[in-house]
């Protein structure tokens, strides 16, 4: 053998172990699936699926492969394989007849990291601090925002500053998502601050700003990104970044609140949600999630899940409305017909408006204003639409 053919030879030995080594890496990275697991569209090794989702309407990749594969499939977003349930059948079956081994929520560096510490706030704890927190939510949204206290007449007079609001533009175009953003927020505030802020305030107009934005990143292509690649994104510009200015700026204004509260807090009349909570710390001792940072996340997570979802809703209305102009005056016959042209309308009134109540669930069901729910994670191997989905391994241990 010549030197020639010794060096060919050396190259290609070289070559046979650079492609075994990619080959290797490939089949680690693409382990094989337990049988039976639900099917999905071939991915790229390391970066999976990720750049096959429209960034902008993410749903709509996700809906499409939910025809090709069925109601039950699955995509890989970085090294982590993620089952994707479809259909409100399907969707029930998951969180409704199995929320058992569905109810957990899975660890993610993007939650870890704006919920930095040991509190996840209502949305992303998990184990006796979520039952417990969620449980505490309910009640208190029951209590400050039930009918016979004085919530229903706070929504009145909330619409009235709309209508005033609206009237102020004199029939001229206008843009109406702010007012009906200020004004669902209101609400919100109302709960868990005690107090509603003017229109024209201009950091109740920033902190609106921030939660717009936060709600439209934390839905979008960019979370997924940083949630499947977090080591590198957290490296590099982009509108992710936004996601974490933008809810540390939410929280600075929430801290203030919590602040003002603890100067005058009665503990024989609490007057809304935040006061509730403090009351409850000191029974508690700080324990089961009762303390001031996780209070601060929880008020986060009211305003995140509670005033875009609303707002987004009347938005709908809105467009539905304007575009099927037969139905918009049927409501308007109805109202005048139950409630008249000049009163309010009030929670007792809704037996008597059928059709009206029709629209709005119809509303509800046309404006898919959250098309993709938070993820939730196997607490132990389940079937689902006959596919076997192993129990997930923590990452990270959850905040429980
Ligand atoms: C049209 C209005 C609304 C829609 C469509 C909506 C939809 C949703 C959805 C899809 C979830 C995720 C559930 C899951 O993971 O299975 C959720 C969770 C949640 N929502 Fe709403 N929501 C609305 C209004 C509100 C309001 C007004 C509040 C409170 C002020 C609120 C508070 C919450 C909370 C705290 C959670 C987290 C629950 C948990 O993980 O335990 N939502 N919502």
């Amino acid at each position: 053998m010549g030197i020639q053919d010794l060096l060919l030879l050396l190259d290609l030995r070289r070559l046979l172990l650079f492609t075994s080594a990619v080959l290797l890496l490939i089949y680690f990275l693409n382990k094989k699936d337990p049988p039976n697991f639900p099917p999905g569209p071939l991915s790229l090794p390391i970066l999976g699926n990720v750049f096959n989702i429209e960034s902008q309407q993410p749903h709509i990749y996700l809906t499409k492969l939910a025809d090709v594969y069925g109601n039950v499939f699955c995509i890989r977003l970085g090294r982590h394989k993620t089952v994707f349930v479809s259909g409100w059948k399907m969707v029930k079956e998951a969180i409704v007849t199995q929320a058992d081994n569905f109810v957990e929520r899975p660890y993610s560096p993007m939650v870890t990291r704006i919920y930095s510490g040991n509190s996840a706030g209502l949305f992303f704890s998990n184990g006796t601090v979520w039952r417990r927190q969620r449980r505490f939510a309910m009640a208190k949204l029951r209590t400050f925002g039930r009918a016979e206290s004085s919530m229903e007449q706070r929504i009145c007079e909330e619409s009235c500053y709309l209508q005033e609001a609206m009237e102020r533009k004199r029939g001229e175009p206008f843009d109406p998502v702010p007012l009906l953003n200020y004004a669902v927020a209101n609400i919100i505030c109302q709960i868990v601050f005690g107090r509603r802020f003017d229109y024209s305030d201009r950091n109740f107009q920033g902190m609106l700003k921030n939660l717009t934005e936060v709600a439209y990143l934390e839905g979008s292509v960019w979370a997924l990104l940083y949630d499947s690649f977090p080591s590198l994104m957290k490296h590099l510009p982009g509108p992710h970044n936004g996601i974490f200015s933008n809810s540390k700026c939410l929280e600075a204004s929430i801290r203030v609140e919590v602040e003002r509260h603890k100067l005058d807090l009665d503990p024989s009349n609490p007057r809304d949600y935040i006061d509730a909570f403090l009351i409850e710390k000191r029974r508690r001792n700080g324990e089961l999630g009762f303390d001031d940072e996780n209070l601060v996340l929880c008020c986060l997570d009211l305003f995140l899940a509670g005033s875009e979802t609303t707002s987004k809703t009347l938005q709908w209305g809105l467009i539905y409305l304007i575009n099927n102009r037969h139905i918009q005056d049927k409501v308007h016959a109805e109202i005048d017909a139950v409630i008249g042209p000049t009163s309010q309308p009030r929670m007792a009134n809704k037996p008597n408006l059928p059709y009206t109540d029709a629209v709005i669930h119809e509303i509800q069901r046309m404006g898919n204003i959250v098309p993709l729910n938070g993820l939730r994670m196997a607490a132990k191997d389940t079937t689902l639409g006959g596919y076997f989905i192993p129990k997930v391994l923590p990452l990270k241990p959850a905040v429980t």
